[in-house]
This record gives structure tokens, C-alpha cells and sequence, in this order.
């Protein structure tokens, strides 16, 4: 089977290793293990588990696990819950499970390119709804209803949004979901950011608990700063999860015995980790604020959640040029446009350390000033 070339996860794993500073990761700094165990309570953790035998586990994850994500919703029970290998093992068995060839899909752009690229792959014919500067990265509905066939099987989204930290409201999202249900189509609403509103005020319902044929995706690698778990979880009606539980059978059996209980003590004290990591993301977007407003050359849309800001650079440099030049001469890390069909543009995490994302700041300034 052909797939496209997965341009973010090459350009990545070709530097973040190597690279000194890194401001493209866009996970909020991720725990040492030390610092999550202290943080939750339970330095007795490993005492307790290295009495447990290491079989396989709960095939959908373990119900304590379950229950914690179910928690998180309104609608949901554990039974609507399957946890997968990260909020990419959930879209993709998402993908396997609902899409045949000759479906239409729609899927926004720009956005992680899994959102579009799978279905592809699995013969779908795949229509993009290009999200805009001038409506604030967000779908237009009216483009999003002319797209719609009566072959349209599944709308894919992302709530909030990679690359442009832009966050889709009840109201739109309510109106979305409408379009979903009148075309009888499935809803992808990847909620990989889901947790990281920097006002209370912005938080939005999960598409799943509006629309019945909607799926969440959700992940421990980003709000959550528990990366290396490598878990995510599909969160939809028992109709839909057992669609997956079918497909899953051929790709996984269980997930880590580890990994599952470290994840479950974490779904018990959600608040302490949103605190860490919100008090982060709030004094760094302030950083990237101000540095943004000075600097003539780089222009936004100020994200409204999740810890990823889309920048328009206005050197003579293409922005993988620019992006690559910046490594080499100041080694400092950042995620060119062309990675997201979006040449002109840059994507930045700014969910790691204070000290990596003030110094990275310096240095692409220092970078910036022989374009002036
Ligand atoms: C929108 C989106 N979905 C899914 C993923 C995959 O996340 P995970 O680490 O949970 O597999 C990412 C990672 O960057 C992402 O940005």
C-alpha cells in the first residue's frame, strides 16, 4: 500500500535529537518519571509493581484506566472508552475501521497530516477544507457544507488545533456536528490538545458528547507530559468502539501493563497536572507574546489554546531554508510550513522550559537581524 510521505515526523526525526534548542516540540515538558511519581504521591509506585506479573492486560485498557478518561466527558462510560498507542494509534484505527475505498473524507488543512493522508491511503477520496488567516484558522462552514457528497463518509477535525493553537467554540462546533449529522457522516474530532485552554472561560464540550457518530481522540503525550507512555484513546458509542475493538484485534493485543498504570494514576489527579502545565504554557505564551509584537519580521494569528503557535515569517528565505539555516547557525529548532502544504510559514512549541524558549527567542532574533 502507498502512503504520502509524513513530512512533519521526517523533518523531525531528521534534527530534534541533535538539535540544542528545540522549540518545534509540542508536547508540554514532558515528566521525568521522578517528577510525575513525586507530583501524584506515589513514590512507592515501582515497590508495589515489581510484584505484578508481566502478562498482556487488559486488551481495551484496564477498567480503572477507562474510567479515569471516562471521566473527563459527560456522555462517556468506560465502556466507551479504547485505549490505543498514543492519540496516533487512536486516529489510525479510526481510519482503519470506518473508511473503504471510494468514501469521500474531508479533512481539514493544514493539520497533522495523518488527518488526511491515511484515509488516503486506504483509497478514500480525500477533500481538504483550507483553513484561513483571515477567519482566525478556523473551518468555514459554508465551505465545509459544499464539500459534502452523499458519498461523504467521515469529517475529520482537530480541536484545538496543530499547527495554529486555534480552538473551535460550542457554537461552531454544535454547527459542525450539524453538518456531520444532516450528510450521516462520522466525525473525527482529534482532541490531542484537549485540557490546555489558557482561559477557563474558552473551554469547549468534546464533539463526542453533541453528536453520536462523532469519535474523540485524546492523548497522554501533550496535555498531559507523559510522551513516552506512548498511550492515546478513541472516546465514542459502543456501536463505533466495537467497530474498532474488531479492527484493533489484528493490531494490538494490549497496551503496557506499565505504561497503563502510570497513565491511571494520572487520570486520578488531572487537576495537578493542568496546574503544572497551564501555569507553563501561560507564562510562556506571555514570553512569545511580547517577543512576537517586537519583531517585525514574524507576524501571527495568537493562538487561543493548546501549546503550538503558527508564525508568518517575512524573510526572502523560504521557510524550510530559514528553518534549516536557523540549526545550522544557531542551532535552535523550529518546524517549517512546507511540513503542513503552508510554505511561509513556521510552527512553534512552546510548552518546553522557560530557559529553552527565552533562550531559543534570543537566538532567532539574533538569526532575524541579517534580514532587516
Ligand atoms: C493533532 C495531533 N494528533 C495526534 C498526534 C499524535 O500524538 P500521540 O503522541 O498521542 O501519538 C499529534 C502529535 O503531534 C498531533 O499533533
Amino acid at each position: 500500500m502507498k502512503v504520502d510521505p509524513f513530512l512533519v515526523e521526517h523533518f523531525m526525526n531528521k534534527y530534534e535529537h541533535h538539535v540544542e534548542l528545540n522549540l518545534a516540540e509540542t508536547c508540554v515538558n514532558p515528566f521525568t518519571l521522578e517528577e510525575f511519581l513525586t507530583l501524584m504521591d506515589r513514590e512507592d509506585f515501582f515497590d508495589e509493581f515489581k510484584k505484578k506479573q508481566l502478562t498482556y492486560g487488559y486488551i481495551e485498557g484496564s477498567p480503572e484506566l477507562r474510567k479515569g478518561i471516562a471521566n473527563q466527558y459527560k456522555t462517556m462510560k468506560e465502556g466507551n472508552i479504547l485505549v490505543c498507542g498514543g492519540a496516533i494509534g487512536a486516529n489510525f484505527l479510526t481510519f482503519y475501521s470506518l473508511v473503504e475505498p471510494g468514501d469521500t473524507v474531508i479533512s481539514i488543512l493544514p493539520s497533522y497530516q495523518q488527518l488526511y493522508s491515511t484515509a488516503r491511503s486506504f483509497g478514500a477520496n480525500v477533500k481538504l477544507l483550507k483553513l484561513k488567516w483571515e477567519d482566525q484558522w478556523l473551518p468555514d462552514l459554508k465551505e465545509l457544507v459544499k464539500l459534502v457528497d452523499d458519498k461523504t463518509k467521515l469529517i475529520v477535525m482537530n480541536n484545538p488545533h496543530n499547527p495554529t493553537g486555534s480552538l473551535i467554540d460550542e457554537s461552531l462546533l454544535k454547527r459542525i456536528c450539524q453538518v456531520a449529522e444532516d450528510a450521516g457522516a462520522y466525525l473525527l474530532s482529534d482532541e490531542t490538545y484537549y485540557g490546555l485552554f489558557y482561559d477557563e472561560k474558552d473551554r469547549v464540550p468534546s464533539a463526542v458528547d453533541i453528536y453520536n457518530k462523532a469519535i474523540a481522540t485524546g492523548s497522554f503525550s501533550k496535555g498531559l507530559s507523559l510522551t513516552g507512555l506512548r498511550l492515546g484513546w478513541i472516546a465514542a458509542s459502543k456501536q463505533i468502539i466495537k467497530e474498532c475493538m474488531d479492527h484493533r484485534d489484528y493490531t494490538t493485543i494490549s497496551n503496557g501493563m506499565i505504561d497503563d498504570a502510570l497513565a491511571a494514576i494520572a487520570m486520578k489527579n488531572l487537576d495537578r497536572i493542568y496546574e503544572r502545565n497551564l501555569k507553563l504554557l501561560k507564562t510562556n505564551l506571555e514570553i512569545l507574546s511580547a517577543w512576537v509584537e517586537n519583531e517585525p519580521l514574524v507576524d501571527w494569528i495568537p493562538p487561543k489554546a493548546a501549546s503550538v503557535a503558527f508564525l508568518k515569517q517575512h524573510t526572502n528565505l523560504s521557510s524550510e531554508e530559514l528553518c534549516v539555516k536557523l540549526i545550522n547557525e544557531k542551532n535552535t529548532f523550529l518546524v517549517p510550513g512546507e511540513c503542513f502544504e503552508m510554505e511561509g510559514y513556521i510552527r512553534m512549541g512552546f510548552g518546553n522550559k522557560t530557559e529553552v524558549l527565552k533562550e531559543g527567542l534570543e537566538r532567532f532574533k539574533e538569526f532575524l537581524d541579517q534580514f532587516r
